[in-house]
């Protein structure tokens, strides 16, 4: 009989997206699934998805999930997610029918601990309500961290989940979850759990730290930030308890959906391209500085940025860094949003210098595409990167990544000096490192033959699900052993 997997996550491409989780949790389902499993996903119905072209139905199934003092009752509805993947919604518009996922202009929801007790809870009702047995409950970062700690504890005696393994996916430690101890009476958890071996963290409640205690496999989406999380540096203070679990933590690589993120198909660039005719590459050059209000025709090479604007991406020293990367000749285009700080810096430094800046701050996924394709380098200097997904679509598109060796960027890019290379990596976490290297690449960019066959190095790397998803089926099934052992 084939494996059955609930995937739980608080977004997924193409229903809802605020970073790199949503495109992991829109493609390794149906990479599972492929592979011969039954997987389903389970999401919020926020507005967007709501208001959506989604083809949402009813199942006819309502479950009632207690929240604090509250019985809450929500309606499940369901449409098909990409590769044939079944997605299940609950719908509570008090909760979801909102603008943002977690939080609007003012910060953070104040109730997203109850949003995702809710969430958490309901996804296991659901289940129950829907005759979905699960083999493996697959969940992701805090907002589905309670869901382990359900299945051990308050589902413990329920023979529906007796066979149930839980694994969870660390997609960035920063992002914990934290919420003050008087909230913990709403996740209906026995109060034994809030303590130092369970979710108390620091006195807070650690919706993350609940993933990590309570379920049976945890993984983190590249073997160097499994280990970085173990030192005190990048452990987020949870190095010791992540320490104590070595054993089942393990590191799985994310890969790329190449049906969304590939120059020789993607629609919404200005012309296709492939390693072996590179002519649309140039086209799509153009057209992005043209998309930018920058002058063409100059022979200089095009630096691209998509991301959010926060210190995890290492913005200090690229802002540090600018003024003098321009100096050595670079234009650059920018999207992102995130740290008002960053966000005025990169505006002022596109106001003074109009003809080699252009900074749209903002959130659009055709500019995300084209930056892709039209830039001649990627640059991804992150202070700690989990996984990081731009790099690994940068290498697709011929755009040549330089960036910093931490997380996921250090397992994806080797420096062109060594063998295979396929783009630019340096170490220390300072403007001199930064620039030391962008010097490199700009000489290579100069000899155009070497430049080249670094571009078709690169468009040929192969990041495609197949293999991580056949590490998680080895990983689900490592969970289920232990099962039988405890
Ligand atoms: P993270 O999840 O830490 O933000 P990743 O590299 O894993 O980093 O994933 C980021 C995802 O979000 C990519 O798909 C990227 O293209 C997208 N993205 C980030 N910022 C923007 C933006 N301003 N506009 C469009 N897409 C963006
Ligand atoms: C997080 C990480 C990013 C990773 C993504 C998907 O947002 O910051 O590095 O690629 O999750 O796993």
């Amino acid at each position: 009989m084939s494996m059955n997997i609930i995937f739980a996550s608080s977004e997924a491409v193409p229903f809802a997206k605020t970073g790199g989780l949503a495109d992991v949790s829109g493609s390794l389902p149906s990479a599972i699934k492929a592979l011969g499993a039954e997987v389903c996903l389970f999401l919020p119905l926020y507005r967007d998805i709501q208001d959506g072209s989604f083809n949402l139905e009813s199942t006819g199934v309502k479950v009632t999930v207690p929240v604090g003092e509250k019985d809450i009752e929500c309606e499940i509805l369901i449409s098909e997610a990409p590769g044939g993947v079944t997605a299940y919604f609950l719908k509570k518009d008090e909760y979801f029918d909102r603008s943002g996922l977690y939080g609007g202009a003012d910060g953070d929801y104040f109730d997203n601990l109850e949003r995702f007790t809710f969430f958490s809870r309901g996804v296991i009702e659901a289940a129950k309500a829907l005759d979905i047995k699960p083999d493996i409950m697959h969940c992701n970062d805090w907002q589905t961290g309670l869901i382990p700690a359900y299945i051990k504890d308050t589902y413990s005696k329920d023979p529906f989940f007796k066979k149930t393994a839980t694994l969870f996916t660390i997609h960035n430690l920063a992002y914990q979850g934290l919420f003050p101890p008087e909230l913990f009476k709403a996740t209906h958890l026995s109060e034994r759990l809030f303590t130092f071996d369970g979710l108390e963290f620091w006195d807070k409640v650690s919706l993350l730290k609940s993933g990590i205690v309570f379920s049976d496999v945890i993984t983190t989406v590249s073997e160097t930030y499994a280990a970085e999380i173990q030192t005190k540096r990048l452990g987020a203070g949870l190095d010791d308890l992540l320490k104590h679990r070595k054993k089942d933590l393990h590191g799985v690589l994310n890969g790329v959906d190449y049906s969304v993120w590939d120059p020789e198909t993607d629609s919404l660039i200005a012309a296709n391209f492939t390693a072996d005719d590179l002519a649309g590459k140039q086209s799509c050059k153009d057209a992005l500085l043209k998309e930018f209000g920058l002058p063409t025709g100059k022979e200089r090479p095009l630096i691209g940025i998509v991301s959010r604007l926060v210190d995890q991406k290492g913005f200090d020293i690229v802002t540090k860094a600018a003024r003098k990367i321009l100096k050595m000749g670079f234009a650059l285009v920018l999207i992102g949003t995130g740290e008002t700080r960053y966000e005025e810096f990169f505006r002022k430094l596109a106001t003074e210098n109009p003809k080699s800046v252009g900074v749209k701050i903002g959130y659009n996924e055709g500019v995300a595409h084209r930056i892709e394709a039209g830039a001649d380098i990627f640059l991804m200097p992150s202070r700690y990167e989990p996984c990081g997904l731009n790099q690994i679509y940068s290498l697709k598109y011929g755009t040549i990544p330089v960036v910093r060796a931490t997380g996921g960027l250090n397992d994806t890019i080797r420096d062109f000096t060594e063998p295979g290379g396929n783009g630019f990596k340096f170490k220390g976490l300072s403007a001199k490192a930064l620039l030391d290297t962008l010097s490199e690449a700009a000489g290579l960019y100069k000899d155009k033959s070497r430049w080249k066959k670094l571009m078709c190095t690169a468009m040929k790397e192969d990041y495609s699900w197949e293999r991580s998803a056949g590490r998680y089926m080895e990983l689900y099934r490592l969970a289920l052993s232990s099962l039988h052992v405890s």
